[in-house]
């Protein structure tokens, strides 16, 4: 299995090439010939360190190498710890010809790209994702940063990776509730740009679930072409690339709402894509029968449908601090059909409303941010 893409966006910057392989510590391969000879230095976290940078170190065949493990988790993800990162790589002499590689999920990820875009004013650096978010989404589209204490990914850069090394193999040591997480961005490129796909993906949904590597691969490289499409087409998310928020919106709310404690992003996103599906529905988008497909695939994925109990007043407050509010108007995206997401500022506030009270109201507020 090999099949690779291309992100172009204008210069000055430069575009990554992203790879589906099938062992990305193979000799030969594109992770090790891009570090061969070189000054590396491998960024992970204490999760996915034990699993595989034995194996990355034992195959690169690289100049000099500092292998940097940080603790796991969201907390991680601060200007702090890389300002600690940066200091290590200055004490230990590594300079603008040094090659970072972040080995591990979207907070790893975010991290290394962040370091990478700001160390010495830039240096190059190669993602090898291993979540199923980071291989769908994550690694894929320029975006680094850290959390800031007031909000999250506040500060950041966009700066492309060399190289982002996809292998599946390596999501076999996941965590069931991570690896479903991730199904929902991958159910995300479905909804919302391909009926066909989703189709596919309710045919296969209980390979998914088992992991079947075959079936995983391919959920993830037409997940990836989606991605790769977007991005090329709007590398600096001025236009299209916001339709890669379907559902995002109420799921930055729920996580907000929750302090990011309980629920991961995808779950988040899973009832976010819920919620979208039935708002369009009730603008009169989606049959009936086409807004039952969401929630019955999401949930033989093995994925939540049902919001957390909370303030409707307090979640769609949460809502209005997204980034796509123009001119106070909160843009939300939508389905015109299952297949075919739309970026929409005129649509039904009092339908959006009545949602929002009828599903996060049903039960009583248990608190929350
Ligand atoms: N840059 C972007 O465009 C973008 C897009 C979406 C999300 N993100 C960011 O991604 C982050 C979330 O990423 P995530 O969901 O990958 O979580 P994560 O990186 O925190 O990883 C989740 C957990 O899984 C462990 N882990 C990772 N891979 C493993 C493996 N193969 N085997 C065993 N354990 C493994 C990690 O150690 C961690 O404990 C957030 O910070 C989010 O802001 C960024």
């Amino acid at each position: 299995m090999s099949a690779h893409w291309m992100i172009a966006p204008p210069p000055p910057r430069a575009g990554s090439r992203i790879v589906l392989v099938d062992d990305v510590f193979a000799v030969g391969g594109p992770l090790l010939s891009l570090a061969a000879g070189r000054d590396v230095v491998i960024v992970s976290d204490r999760g996915i360190a034990p699993h595989y940078l034995p194996r990355l170190e034992a195959a690169l065949r690289s100049r000099r190498r500092l292998s940097v493990v940080l603790p796991e988790g969201e907390r991680t993800k601060t200007a702090r710890t890389a300002h600690a990162v940066a200091g290590r790589l200055l004490r230990e002499g590594f300079g603008r010809d040094a090659l970072l590689i972040g080995l591990g999920g979207g907070m790893v990820g975010d991290l290394t790209g962040f370091v990478a875009s700001v160390y010495l004013r830039g240096v190059e650096y190669a993602l090898v994702p291993t979540t199923l978010l980071a291989q769908v989404d994550a690694a894929l589209g320029g975006k680094t940063g850290v959390d800031h204490p007031l909000a999250k990914n506040a500060l950041g850069t966009f700066c492309f990776p060399t190289s982002v090394v996809v292998d599946v193999r390596l999501l076999a040591t996941l965590s069931t509730r991570d690896y479903r997480a991730g199904l929902a961005e991958v159910l995300k490129y479905a909804l919302a740009f391909d009926a066909p796909f989703l189709a596919w993906l309710e045919d296969h949904a209980a390979d998914l679930r088992t992991r079947q590597t075959a079936v995983v691969a391919e959920a993830v490289a037409r997940s990836i072409r989606h991605k790769v499409e977007v991005v090329t087409r709007d590398p600096y998310e001025e236009g299209p690339r916001a339709l890669l928020n379907l559902g995002h919106t109420f799921a930055h709310a729920i996580e907000t709402h929750d302090g990011y404690v309980r629920w991961r992003h995808g779950e988040a996103v899973a009832v976010g894509l819920d919620l979208a599906a039935e708002c369009s529905r009730r603008f009169g988008w989606l049959t009936d029968a086409d807004r039952a497909r969401v929630p019955a695939l999401l949930r033989s994925l093995g994925l939540p449908t049902e919001p957390p109990a909370a303030d409707p007043a307090r979640i769609r407050a949460l809502m209005a601090r997204d980034k796509k509010v123009r001119a106070g108007k909160l843009r939300m995206i939508f389905l015109e059909e299952l297949g075919r997401a739309v970026l929409s500022a005129d649509y039904d506030e009092r339908i959006l409303t009545e949602v929002l009270t009828e599903t996060f109201g049903r039960r009583r507020p248990e608190g929350g941010a």
